[in-house]
């Protein structure tokens, strides 16, 4: 038999380790598919100071103890740990790079309570990206893929085709750098590219606008590049404004570029196994999903009632968001037909939107202002619709949930929403939510006031949950259009 295909996936947040947002869900998720897939996967990420003994424990890998990682001027120590991630049928091997000094700390970017980035962000993830290889060396394990994720990784590709070019190691290895996220780029000022050590000939490729940028190394040395929904990739490569600044260089890097659509884990969100719900419902038992709702709005000490719909919003509160837009019309969503649970934590601004809103409509919002798991299930179980306006959206996870729990999504016609939620059309029965066009607080509103009308029709509405929770989002045809890919590559 056909030795297994060996990818190191690594990805500067893994569920159930460290976490700000969906690129955590995705890396927690995907490698366990493609395992099951047959291929040999296994996970890297920072060890961050947060990252204790559970869930699972970490063990000290007794040979990686001290592994030399250049970083400008200075020689940094490594250390790895060892844990493992537990699906239902599968254990995925995952490693820890270790140096408290730059990881040690609480936060994962940005310091918790100033909310300000570590000032040392360059030198963390060079000494990562170097370090990770360096570590692989040691280890004597040969991945035949590297699949990178966002800017935090991204300069592994640009290594392995300078530094480690030569190198009989990584001779067959090839890279793909995933796109979560094009607006974050690993942005430095331009002293940090000599950090790097890349050789300067690689200058230009590093430098965009006078500035260090990790992300434009990758895209530009990456074997393929791919973006987390087949619009997103297009929008990225073929508009201003989704390219933020980067349009030109994927322009470049076109036939190599690919949109793979997220899917979602759906053993974890499964409302009629999901553990963490007051009451698990089936699209038989639909009917149960109330249950969820009253639970949901006395845990938000807000009033129930069957015919006001629940509006849930789970999200990094950030301008990406669409934020904005509800701010302009908060007084007006407060006046309509619905209440409102939101969870989240991000901008300042924004946690003051709706600590106001909660004060002065205790009826209508209800409001959560930190992380909270369980409380992300019950808001996914207990909430007649699902808002996520964003500006932009590279693919979106929690309109998956939501489609999956009977919760009707109501989203911005962008990116990976649009692409995965299907405007409901009342006359036919069709569709799986509703979508607005124009990144604008009117359009949003109306939209809002159109869906609360149809669910006063609660034929219609059954017929759209039942839309929604038979579609099938799970991971493995996205894990198998990677296998493909990491085929292709290595062929
Ligand atoms: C980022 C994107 C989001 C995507 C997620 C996982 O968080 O903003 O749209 O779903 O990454 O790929």
């Amino acid at each position: 038999m056909a030795k297994p295909i060996q990818v190191l996936f690594i990805s500067s947040e893994v569920e159930p380790f460290a976490k700000t947002g969906g690129l955590a869900d995705v890396s927690g998720a995907l490698p366990h598919t493609i395992y099951n897939l047959g291929l040999e996967v296994r996970i890297m990420l920072p060890r961050y100071g947060s990252i204790k003994n559970s869930p699972s424990k970490l063990h000290d890998m007794i040979r990686l103890q001290g592994i030399d990682v250049p970083v400008g001027d200075k020689i940094l120590k490594a250390n790895v740990k060892s844990s493992f991630i537990l699906g239902t049928f599968t254990k995925v091997q995952v490693y820890l790079l270790d140096n408290p000094d730059l990881f040690g700390r609480p936060g994962l970017y940005v310091h918790p309570d100033s909310k300000k980035a570590f000032p040392d962000n360059d030198v963390r993830f060079i000494f990562f990206c170097r370090g990770v290889l360096e570590m692989l060396k040691k280890m004597g394990w040969q991945p035949d893929i590297i699949h990178c994720n966002d800017w935090h990784t991204a300069l592994i590709p640009a290594y392995l085709k300078t530094l480690y070019k030569d190198d009989k190691f990584y001779k067959n290895t090839k890279s793909v750098l995933t796109i979560h996220n094009l607006a974050y780029q690993g942005d430095f000022p331009k002293t940090s590219f000599a950090k790097t050590l890349l050789p300067p000939e690689l200058e230009e490729d590093v430098l965009h606008n006078g500035r260090t940028n990790f992300l434009k190394a990758g895209l530009l040395h990456a074997d393929v590049i791919t973006a987390v929904s087949t619009k997103y990739a297009e929008e990225i490569r073929t508009t201003e404004e989704y390219g933020c600044g980067l349009q030109s260089v994927l322009q470049k890097r076109k036939r190599h570029l690919v949109g793979i659509t997220n899917g979602m884990d759906v053993e974890k969100w499964n409302p009629e196994t999901d553990e963490l719900i007051p009451q698990q419902y089936s699209l038989k038992k639909i009917e149960l999903k109330l249950e969820n709702k009253k639970a949901l709005l006395a845990r938000m000490k807000m009033p129930f009632k069957e015919s006001t719909p629940v509006i849930g919003i789970i999200s990094r509160l950030a301008d990406q968001k669409g934020f904005d837009l509800i701010g302009e019309i908060i007084d007006k969503l407060a006046k309509l037909n619905a209440q409102f649970v939101l969870l989240g934590v991000g901008e300042k601004k924004y946690h003051a939107l709706f600590e106001k809103a909660a004060k002065k409509y205790p009826e209508k919002f209800g409001v959560c202002l930190r992380f909270d798991q369980e409380l992300a299930h019950w808001i996914e179980a207990g909430s007649d619709m699902f808002l996520m306006p964003s500006r932009y959206e590279p693919c979106g996870l929690n309109q998956l949930y939501s489609m999956k729990y009977g919760t009707i999504p109501i989203v911005r016609a962008t990116g990976g929403l649009d692409e995965t939620v299907e405007q409901v059309e009342p006359a036919k029965g069709t569709g799986t939510g509703f979508k607005f066009e124009e990144y604008d607080s009117k359009a949003l509103l109306s939209v809002i006031q159109h869906a609360i009308q149809q669910f006063g029709n609660q034929a219609l509405w059954r017929k759209i949950q039942k839309n929604a929770m038979s579609k099938d989002f799970s991971w493995e045809a996205s894990a198998k259009k990677y296998i493909n890919l990491y085929k292709k590559l290595l062929q």
